[in-house]
Protein backbone atom coordinates (compact mmCIF):
# COMPACT_ATOMS: atom_id res chain seq x y z
CA UNK A 1 0.00 0.00 0.00
CA UNK A 2 1.10 3.55 -0.74
CA UNK A 3 0.23 6.47 1.30
CA UNK A 4 -0.66 9.35 -1.22
CA UNK A 5 -1.78 12.35 0.75
CA UNK A 6 -1.05 13.32 4.35
CA UNK A 7 -2.64 16.72 5.76
CA UNK A 8 -3.21 17.05 9.10
CA UNK A 9 -6.98 16.51 7.77
CA UNK A 10 -6.56 14.05 5.71
CA UNK A 11 -4.89 10.44 5.18
CA UNK A 12 -5.17 8.66 1.72
CA UNK A 13 -3.94 5.44 0.88
CA UNK A 14 -3.83 3.39 -2.37
CA UNK A 15 -4.22 -0.73 -2.01
CA UNK A 16 -3.50 -3.41 -3.99
CA UNK A 17 -5.51 -6.01 -3.76
CA UNK A 18 -7.66 -7.16 -1.07
CA UNK A 19 -5.10 -8.71 0.66
CA UNK A 20 -3.58 -4.81 1.39
CA UNK A 21 -6.73 -3.58 2.47
CA UNK A 22 -7.19 -5.98 5.33
CA UNK A 23 -3.54 -5.28 6.51
CA UNK A 24 -4.61 -1.50 6.61
CA UNK A 25 -7.66 -2.84 8.90
CA UNK A 26 -5.11 -4.10 11.20
CA UNK A 27 -2.83 -1.53 11.43
CA UNK A 28 -6.10 0.78 11.49
CA UNK A 29 -7.36 -1.05 14.68
CA UNK A 30 -3.93 -0.87 16.44
CA UNK A 31 -4.93 3.14 17.12
CA UNK A 32 -8.88 2.59 17.28
CA UNK A 33 -9.95 2.41 21.24
CA UNK A 34 -13.46 1.17 23.04
CA UNK A 35 -15.82 3.75 22.18
CA UNK A 36 -14.16 4.94 18.70
CA UNK A 37 -16.25 4.71 15.86
CA UNK A 38 -15.47 3.87 11.96
CA UNK A 39 -17.74 5.29 9.05
CA UNK A 40 -17.57 3.07 5.74
CA UNK A 41 -19.06 5.25 2.60
CA UNK A 42 -17.98 2.73 -0.80
CA UNK A 43 -19.77 1.33 -3.55
CA UNK A 44 -21.34 -2.22 -3.59
CA UNK A 45 -17.62 -4.17 -3.98
CA UNK A 46 -15.75 -1.40 -2.76
CA UNK A 47 -14.03 -2.96 -0.31
CA UNK A 48 -15.76 -2.35 3.21
CA UNK A 49 -15.85 -5.65 4.10
CA UNK A 50 -12.13 -6.48 3.79
CA UNK A 51 -11.45 -3.64 5.57
CA UNK A 52 -13.37 -4.68 8.61
CA UNK A 53 -11.82 -8.47 8.46
CA UNK A 54 -8.44 -6.92 8.77
CA UNK A 55 -9.63 -4.50 11.96
CA UNK A 56 -11.28 -8.02 13.21
CA UNK A 57 -7.67 -9.43 13.03
CA UNK A 58 -5.75 -6.49 14.33
CA UNK A 59 -8.27 -6.98 17.60
CA UNK A 60 -7.52 -10.59 18.12
CA UNK A 61 -10.61 -11.49 16.42
CA UNK A 62 -10.37 -15.30 14.90
CA UNK A 63 -13.97 -15.77 13.63
CA UNK A 64 -14.53 -15.38 10.39
CA UNK A 65 -16.61 -11.67 9.56
CA UNK A 66 -18.67 -11.84 6.91
CA UNK A 67 -21.60 -9.19 6.17
CA UNK A 68 -24.48 -9.01 8.39
CA UNK A 69 -26.67 -10.75 5.96
CA UNK A 70 -30.02 -10.67 7.69
CA UNK A 71 -29.15 -8.74 11.03
CA UNK A 72 -28.27 -5.20 11.47
CA UNK A 73 -25.14 -6.40 12.85
CA UNK A 74 -22.52 -8.91 14.02
CA UNK A 75 -20.88 -8.30 17.31
CA UNK A 76 -17.38 -10.33 17.72
CA UNK A 77 -16.49 -9.47 21.62
CA UNK A 78 -12.45 -9.12 21.59
CA UNK A 79 -11.72 -10.25 24.81
CA UNK A 80 -10.55 -7.25 26.09
CA UNK A 81 -13.77 -5.62 27.76
CA UNK A 82 -15.38 -4.79 24.51
CA UNK A 83 -16.64 -5.81 21.28
CA UNK A 84 -16.05 -4.88 17.73
CA UNK A 85 -19.82 -4.24 16.39
CA UNK A 86 -20.20 -4.77 12.70
CA UNK A 87 -23.24 -2.42 11.68
CA UNK A 88 -24.43 -3.10 8.03
CA UNK A 89 -27.03 -0.59 7.17
CA UNK A 90 -27.54 -1.89 3.41
CA UNK A 91 -31.29 -3.50 4.48
CA UNK A 92 -32.85 -0.80 6.63
CA UNK A 93 -35.46 0.46 4.79
CA UNK A 94 -35.52 3.64 6.79
CA UNK A 95 -31.87 3.61 7.98
CA UNK A 96 -32.45 6.37 10.21
CA UNK A 97 -35.98 5.52 11.73
CA UNK A 98 -35.15 2.15 12.21
CA UNK A 99 -31.66 2.68 13.17
CA UNK A 100 -32.85 4.88 16.08
CA UNK A 101 -35.72 2.67 16.99
CA UNK A 102 -33.23 -0.19 17.15
CA UNK A 103 -30.82 1.75 19.56
CA UNK A 104 -28.32 2.33 17.01
CA UNK A 105 -27.43 5.89 18.30
CA UNK A 106 -27.31 4.46 21.82
CA UNK A 107 -24.74 1.64 20.62
CA UNK A 108 -22.52 3.95 18.49
CA UNK A 109 -22.41 6.28 22.13
CA UNK A 110 -21.10 2.69 23.65
CA UNK A 111 -17.70 1.95 24.74
CA UNK A 112 -18.08 -0.84 21.65
CA UNK A 113 -15.45 -0.02 18.81
CA UNK A 114 -18.45 0.35 15.96
CA UNK A 115 -17.90 -0.26 12.55
CA UNK A 116 -20.20 0.55 9.91
CA UNK A 117 -21.28 -0.09 5.99
CA UNK A 118 -22.98 2.56 3.89
CA UNK A 119 -22.35 4.85 6.97
CA UNK A 120 -23.96 7.45 4.85
CA UNK A 121 -27.39 6.19 5.22
CA UNK A 122 -27.75 6.81 8.62
CA UNK A 123 -25.71 10.35 9.24
CA UNK A 124 -27.93 11.74 11.77
CA UNK A 125 -27.05 9.12 14.24
CA UNK A 126 -23.29 9.56 14.26
CA UNK A 127 -21.77 11.11 16.92
CA UNK A 128 -20.30 13.95 16.20
CA UNK A 129 -17.03 12.61 16.69
CA UNK A 130 -16.05 9.64 14.66
CA UNK A 131 -13.90 8.69 11.59
CA UNK A 132 -15.50 8.71 7.86
CA UNK A 133 -13.74 6.24 5.71
CA UNK A 134 -14.50 6.43 2.38
CA UNK A 135 -13.36 3.25 -0.50
CA UNK A 136 -13.58 4.27 -4.29
CA UNK A 137 -12.67 1.71 -6.63
CA UNK A 138 -9.71 3.12 -8.78
CA UNK A 139 -9.64 -0.32 -10.99
CA UNK A 140 -9.95 -4.24 -10.50
CA UNK A 141 -7.09 -4.38 -7.91
CA UNK A 142 -6.76 -0.99 -7.05
CA UNK A 143 -8.90 1.06 -4.02
CA UNK A 144 -7.92 4.78 -3.01
CA UNK A 145 -9.46 4.87 0.69
CA UNK A 146 -9.41 8.51 2.38
CA UNK A 147 -9.63 8.57 5.72
CA UNK A 148 -10.66 11.66 8.01
CA UNK A 149 -11.78 12.27 11.67
CA UNK A 150 -14.67 14.38 12.31
CA UNK A 151 -13.69 15.76 15.85
CA UNK A 152 -10.47 15.37 17.95
CA UNK A 153 -10.48 12.09 18.86
CA UNK A 154 -11.24 10.29 15.41
CA UNK A 155 -8.52 13.40 14.23
CA UNK A 156 -5.93 11.73 16.23
CA UNK A 157 -6.25 8.32 15.53
CA UNK A 158 -5.90 9.52 11.77
CA UNK A 159 -2.80 10.95 12.93
CA UNK A 160 -1.87 7.89 14.78
CA UNK A 161 -2.38 5.51 11.36
CA UNK A 162 -0.32 8.06 9.67
CA UNK A 163 2.32 7.87 12.02
CA UNK A 164 2.21 4.14 12.18
CA UNK A 165 2.29 3.94 7.82
CA UNK A 166 5.30 6.57 7.55
CA UNK A 167 7.13 4.27 10.33
CA UNK A 168 6.68 1.28 8.66
CA UNK A 169 7.55 2.52 4.59
CA UNK A 170 10.77 4.14 6.72
CA UNK A 171 11.59 0.63 7.57
CA UNK A 172 10.73 -1.22 4.36
CA UNK A 173 12.28 1.40 2.51
CA UNK A 174 9.07 2.30 -0.08
CA UNK A 175 5.39 0.67 -0.09
CA UNK A 176 4.31 -0.37 3.23
N1 LIG B 1 -7.63 -3.31 -3.17
C1 LIG B 1 -8.74 -4.00 -2.84
N2 LIG B 1 -9.27 -3.85 -1.62
C2 LIG B 1 -10.40 -4.51 -1.27
N3 LIG B 1 -11.08 -5.34 -2.08
C3 LIG B 1 -10.59 -5.52 -3.31
C4 LIG B 1 -9.39 -4.87 -3.74
N4 LIG B 1 -9.15 -5.24 -5.02
C5 LIG B 1 -10.11 -6.09 -5.37
N5 LIG B 1 -10.98 -6.27 -4.35
C6 LIG B 1 -12.20 -7.11 -4.40
O1 LIG B 1 -13.33 -6.29 -4.19
C7 LIG B 1 -14.32 -7.01 -3.44
C8 LIG B 1 -14.61 -6.27 -2.14
O2 LIG B 1 -15.65 -6.94 -1.50
P1 LIG B 1 -16.25 -6.47 -0.10
O3 LIG B 1 -17.28 -7.49 0.25
O4 LIG B 1 -15.18 -6.21 0.87
O5 LIG B 1 -16.95 -5.10 -0.54
P2 LIG B 1 -18.07 -4.29 0.25
O6 LIG B 1 -17.73 -2.86 0.05
O7 LIG B 1 -18.20 -4.80 1.62
O8 LIG B 1 -19.37 -4.65 -0.60
P3 LIG B 1 -20.92 -4.67 -0.14
O9 LIG B 1 -21.43 -3.27 -0.33
O10 LIG B 1 -21.56 -5.61 -1.10
O11 LIG B 1 -20.99 -5.12 1.28
C9 LIG B 1 -13.75 -8.40 -3.20
O12 LIG B 1 -14.22 -9.25 -4.22
C10 LIG B 1 -12.25 -8.19 -3.33
O13 LIG B 1 -11.56 -9.34 -3.76
MG1 LIG C 1 -19.80 -5.56 2.75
Amino acid sequence: MKVMVHTPDVLEVLTEGEEETRDLGSLLARVLRPGDVVALQGNLGAGKTRLIQGIARGLGITRPVTSPTFVLMNVYPTGKGFSLCHVDTYRLGSPVEEGYDLGLDQLLRGEDICVIEWAERIRPLLPADHMWVEIQEVDEHRRRIILQGTGPQSRARVGELAKTLEHISDSAAGDV
